[in-house]
């Protein structure tokens, strides 16, 4: 599709955050940075302005989609929190951390953001130019990964750019985002915890912080959710795992002392190497080689989530 708009890339700072928020307002979305990837928000109680998201994202169906919030009063007009969802807002909140709970009825949220479930995902995050966004412009705020849809996840505003450029007015550049994975979700229940997706807040931190155990899997609604897509994250080129060395036309991104073409980790941090991984698959993308391998990432802590999205990557 032809390009509808040029797309501005501002240094975040005080005026590039009224002008984005003036386009929130206006119900136009605006790729924004959070500590996970960036994001494309659009205003979670307008209608047009979340169907904007998912054309500019080029997303064939409605899915539902992560509402972010600035503080936690807006949190409680919009779900109901039970002790559980308390406690894990009270340890986690701000930061990379979504949770699934039952939608207030007077929530004002758009159909489109909950997809007609009775829950909504709610996320507070840390970042302060997506906090700022959000209380600037007054509203909560749907935001997906700001990439086309099915691709790699966005941790720089040139990764948004190289996909959406066209597709959306504005982004706020600051800098590469310090997790580079997306949020945690989790759907806190009476007993037990569901992670719906892993994410840099593992499951032993959940585990700890409640006392209840953690469980895998959906909840007993099934949604076909982006994140849940056997292909997504996915770069252009075939991607084999657990590759030890290269074959002569693949370009290996490595993990720990190998050789390698890019190294999420030389140390094996699990943390460092979560917060390269998309940089190394779009930079892996880019390259001149015809394929991608990846060294073996052990699935310890944030490990699992870095596996997570290497599966997708390869599927
Ligand atoms: O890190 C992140 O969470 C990023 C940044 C931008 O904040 N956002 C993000 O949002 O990944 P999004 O909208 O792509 O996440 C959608 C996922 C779906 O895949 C689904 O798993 C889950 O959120 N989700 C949303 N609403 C849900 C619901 N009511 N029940 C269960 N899962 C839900
Ligand atoms: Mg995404």
């Amino acid at each position: 599709a032809n390009p509808v708009y040029s797309t501005k890339s501002s240094r975040y700072g005080a005026e590039a955050l009224r002008e984005a928020a003036l386009l929130i307002r206006a119900g136009e979305p605006v790729a924004v940075p959070t500590e996970t990837v960036y994001g494309l928000a659009a205003d979670a109680t307008d209608n047009h302005a979340v169907a904007a998201i998912y054309s500019a994202k080029g997303r064939p169906s409605f899915n539902p989609l992560i509402v972010h919030v600035a503080d936690r009063d807006m949190a409680h007009a919009l779900a109901h929190f039970s002790p559980v969802a308390e406690m894990l807002a009270e340890q986690f909140w701000p930061g990379p951390l979504t949770l699934v709970l039952p939608v207030k009825a007077e929530s004002g949220l758009s159909h489109l953001v909950t997809a007609g479930l009775p829950t909504v995902a709610l996320r507070l995050p840390a970042h302060p130019a997506m906090r700022a966004l959000i209380r600037e412009s007054g509203r909560p705020l749907a935001a997906p990964s700001a990439n086309r849809s099915g691709g790699i996840s966005p941790t720089r505003a040139e990764h948004v750019l190289a996909s959406l450029d066209g597709k959306v007015r504005m982004v706020l550049d600051e800098g590469p985002t310090s997790e580079g994975l997306e949020s945690t979700i989790a759907a806190p229940e009476a007993s037990q915890i569901r992670l719906l997706r892993p994410g840099p807040i593992t499951e032993t931190m959940l585990a700890e912080a409640t006392g209840l155990p953690v469980v895998a899997g959906k909840g007993d609604v099934a949604i076909e959710a982006p994140g849940q897509l056997e292909s997504h994250y996915a770069p252009s080129k075939p991607v084999r795992l657990d590759a030890l060395r290269a074959e002569a036309d693949e370009y290996l991104i490595g993990f720990g002392l190998m050789p390698c073409h890019i190294n999420l980790s030389p140390e094996a941090d699990l943390r460092e190497a979560g917060a390269n991984l998309f940089a190394a698959l779009h930079i892996a993308d880019a390259s001149a080689s015809a394929r991608i391998a990846v060294a073996p990432i052990p699935p310890e802590g944030i490990g699992a989530a870095i596996n997570d999205r290497l599966k997708r990557a390869a599927a």
